[in-house]
């Protein structure tokens, strides 16, 4: 397969070189548009024309390469949140698009970012089709799958994901990034507290079962602090991280249990100092994203009583409560924004800089069967 496309590859340029560029660029989206979905894996790093543009002189491509950055349509604002469409430049010096909020240029947009829980029953909100042959449409959706409407008749529409899934076309996640050298400089946190925990949504109907089985039992047999409107004491934006900095341990149950189903709950006290203990997706899982040393799952004991007197053991032995850190000497850990806003924000901007990088063609099949497996 591969080969065949490299001949092919070097077919095109010769043709290209032989026929000029405009005709040539003309004929490398299409052969694009015809091979790319066959031959490529869909995550292979460089895109057909990055591999066959870099073979063609760059005084004859320059004016013609030259074009303007593509046009990300923002459909909707998710959940109403607007921001300023700058905000990518400005904050994360991402500009490899346009992003734009305007539908009047519909017929411009290199690619369309579709905020899956604003979609109607009826697809009536959608795009209009037909499509412009060079649009993609985004599918964005960060929920888990517990928590998304099945609406009929997306399956097929789409032609990229945007999700926390590993496997997304557009993965939006906050990597912990290893250091090649020693980082100094990480102290533990002063603590206050021994549990904590921040909870606003403990409706059963969004899968928050399991772990309010759990945290019914946990209770019994040691102290947790607990925040948000379950308790009825709610953190202001500028207390969360002080306030999950000052525990030695953090209740990081997710409200349901899905393949790389991590959310903020984990990213949050790993960033800022304090232990995760999780309830989520088995361990093997949380591995893929963080440090084996660097959290406490409940899979791992008996029952919530074996759990509480782990940590209580802990709780008296510094030295062993420490080792929780060992990975800091080597793994920088980013903090995540602790507000919904900023967070979309973020996404965004993922699409914005993936769209800048890949113009390939491609075809989301049966996201459903992707996303509920
Ligand atoms: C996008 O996906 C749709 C639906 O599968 C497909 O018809 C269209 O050709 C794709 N377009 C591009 C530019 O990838």
């Amino acid at each position: 397969m591969l080969y065949s496309s490299k001949a092919h590859q070097v077919v095109l340029i010769v043709t290209c070189w032989l026929s000029g560029i405009a005709t040539c660029l003309l004929f490398l989206q299409y052969s694009q548009s015809n091979f790319q979905s066959l031959v490529f894996p869909s995550k292979q790093g460089k895109t057909l024309s990055e591999i066959s543009l870099d073979d063609i002189p760059k005084e004859v491509t320059t004016p013609a390469v030259q074009k303007d950055k593509p046009i990300l349509l923002l459909w909707v604002w998710p959940e109403n949140y607007r921001f300023d469409l700058s905000d990518c430049q400005t904050y994360y010096n991402i500009d490899g698009c346009r992003i734009i909020d305007d539908r009047n240029l519909y017929n411009q947009a290199d690619a369309v970012l579709i905020f899956h829980k604003s979609i109607s029953w009826d697809l009536s909100n959608l795009p209009p089709s037909p499509r412009p042959a060079f649009q993609r449409w985004i599918w964005f959706h960060v929920e888990s799958p517990t928590n998304t409407h099945r609406i009929p008749g997306l399956e097929n529409l789409f032609n990229l994901t945007l999700s926390y899934r590993r496997d997304a076309d557009i993965s939006v996640r906050y990597p912990l990034t290893v250091s090649k050298t020693p980082i100094k400089g990480f102290e533990i946190p002063k603590k206050d507290k021994l549990v904590c925990w921040f909870v606003s949504n403990t409706n059963p109907s969004t899968g928050t079962g399991t772990r309010m089985k759990f945290y019914e039992e946990f209770k019994k047999h040691i102290n947790i602090d607990i925040f948000g409107n379950m308790a009825g004491n709610h953190l202001k934006d500028e207390e969360y991280f002080p306030t999950m900095s000052s525990c030695k341990f953090y209740l990081s149950f997710e409200n349901s249990i899905h393949k790389d189903y991590i959310t903020e709950k984990f990213n949050g006290p790993v960033s800022v100092g304090t232990v995760p203990v999780v309830l989520g997706p088995p361990r093997e899982n949380y591995e893929q994203f963080a440090p084996h040393n660097s959290f406490i799952h409940v899979n791992d004991f008996a029952s919530p009583l074996d759990l509480a007197n782990y940590l209580l053991q802990l709780d008296k032995d510094d030295e062993a409560y420490s080792r929780y850190f060992d990975w800091r000497k080597h793994v920088n850990a980013t903090r995540h924004l602790n507000n919904l806003k900023q967070e979309f924000v973020t996404y965004i901007c993922h699409a914005c800089e993936y769209i800048g990088v890949h113009k390939e063609y491609k075809e989301a099949h049966d996201i459903y069967k992707w996303y509920f497996s």
